[in-house]
């Protein structure tokens, strides 16, 4: 709830600085049916429910079916979307998919997921990997700004397909999914303001070395495992605490909010502990913060959406709501803005 000294301007849909009159009209999510537990971890690597559980509070992930791949979680969850926002494909101006798991390396997921829809639009891919449904949001606010629009935003991702199976560092933490929102012109939301950032200086802190450009793969480089994802993680997990906290102060500060101005925290969910000292740092309290981690696992630039659509499920999302997002990823990048939810 909102602190009752809040004045009036911080409330209602009166025009945060920094925002534009933009909203969810649609939102829709899918998670595949498999399911695996810490416990089913704990049969193929040297890990346990109890490591992961304290470390990271994941408790399970989902896994994508065998014959699906990103652009399928995309279009269901896409779909969803549409449907909550009783539009038909053909009134989407452009599709944005926030991913960094894409079914190719070279082209997108969007165009794959508008063909999927039945329609051709302007479609392209963000990749700012965990962060990637922030950035998308920005960019989908310059497009409806611009006279582009609704605009159709999925952030979609299979990391199990690109983490090494037998590493227990990081095959514990990622799961697979997808979220999408229908994002319009809207009186009643708002969108803003938006703090973005990025230090490409190391990305080595968190990436797949082998695969791109720099170093393609070769029968040696992938008998080395080199082609899967690779991380430091303190150096992560300190990374991201500083920066999603710094972020989502600055974008309080320039909405003229402050933490009690807000009805609900939802933050990248990649691992609980992080979770907890960011909301701790800003002065967000626990009962205000929507987490999902224990049940998706990390899904990357779907963790936001997905953690959205089940927290609306819960009856946590109300009209007029203040909502803070914050995200980190690799890059590396981060970002943080405003959502006041119009009641989709
Ligand atoms: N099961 C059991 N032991 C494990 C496991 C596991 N799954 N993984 C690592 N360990 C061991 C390590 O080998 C190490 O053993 P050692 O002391 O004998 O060397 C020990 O546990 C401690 O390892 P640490 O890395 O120090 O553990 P830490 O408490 O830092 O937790 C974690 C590790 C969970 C990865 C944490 O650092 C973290 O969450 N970092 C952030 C990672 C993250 O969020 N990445 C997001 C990627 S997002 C994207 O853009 C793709």
């Amino acid at each position: 709830m909102a602190s009752p000294l809040a004045e009036p301007a911080t409330r209602s849909t009166d025009r945060l600085p920094g925002s534009l009159p933009m909203g969810v009209l649609g939102l829709g999510h899918y998670l595949p049916d498999e399911v695996v537990t810490n416990d089913d971890l704990s049969e193929v690597l040297d890990t346990s429910d109890e490591w992961i559980r304290t470390r990271t509070g994941i408790q399970q992930r989902h896994r994508l079916a065998p014959e699906d791949a990103t652009s399928d979680l995309a279009t269901r969850a896409a779909r969803r979307a549409l449907d909550d926002a009783g539009l038909e494909a053909g009134d989407i101006g452009q599709i944005l998919v926030a991913t960094t798991t894409p079914d190719y390396p070279i082209s997108a997921v969007a165009p794959i997921v508008a063909d999927n829809l039945g329609v051709l639009v302007p479609a392209l891919d963000v990749n700012a990997a965990c962060s990637g449904f922030l950035y998308g949001l920005r960019t989908a606010a310059g497009l409806l700004a611009t006279g582009t629009g609704p605009v159709l935003l999925i952030g979609a991702e299979a990391l199990t397909r690109v983490v090494d199976p037998g590493d227990r560092n990081v095959a514990v933490l990622f799961g697979d999914g997808a979220g999408a929102v229908v994002l319009g012109m809207d009186d009643d939301g708002s969108l803003g303001p938006f703090d973005l950032g990025a230090d490409g200086s190391d990305p080595s802190s968190l990436y797949t070395p082998v695969g791109g450009t720099r170093e393609p793969t070769t029968d040696d480089n992938v008998g080395e495992r080199r082609h899967f994802l690779t991380m430091r993680g303190r150096e992560i997990y300190r990374f991201a605490v500083a920066n999603m906290t710094a972020s989502s102060q600055t974008v309080l500060r320039d909405a003229g909010l402050t933490p009690d101005d807000i009805d609900l925290f939802v933050g990248h969910q990649a691992n609980l502990r992080i979770l907890d000292a960011v909301a701790a740092k800003v002065g967000i309290p626990a009962e205000r913060c929507h987490t999902t981690v224990h049940l998706h696992g990390n899904t990357s630039a779907a963790s936001i959406p997905l953690a959205l659509a089940h927290a609306r499920d819960a009856g946590r999302l109300h009209a007029g709501d203040r909502v803070l997002l914050t995200a980190f990823g690799a890059g590396l990048t981060w970002g943080s803005c405003l959502l006041t939810w119009s009641g989709a």
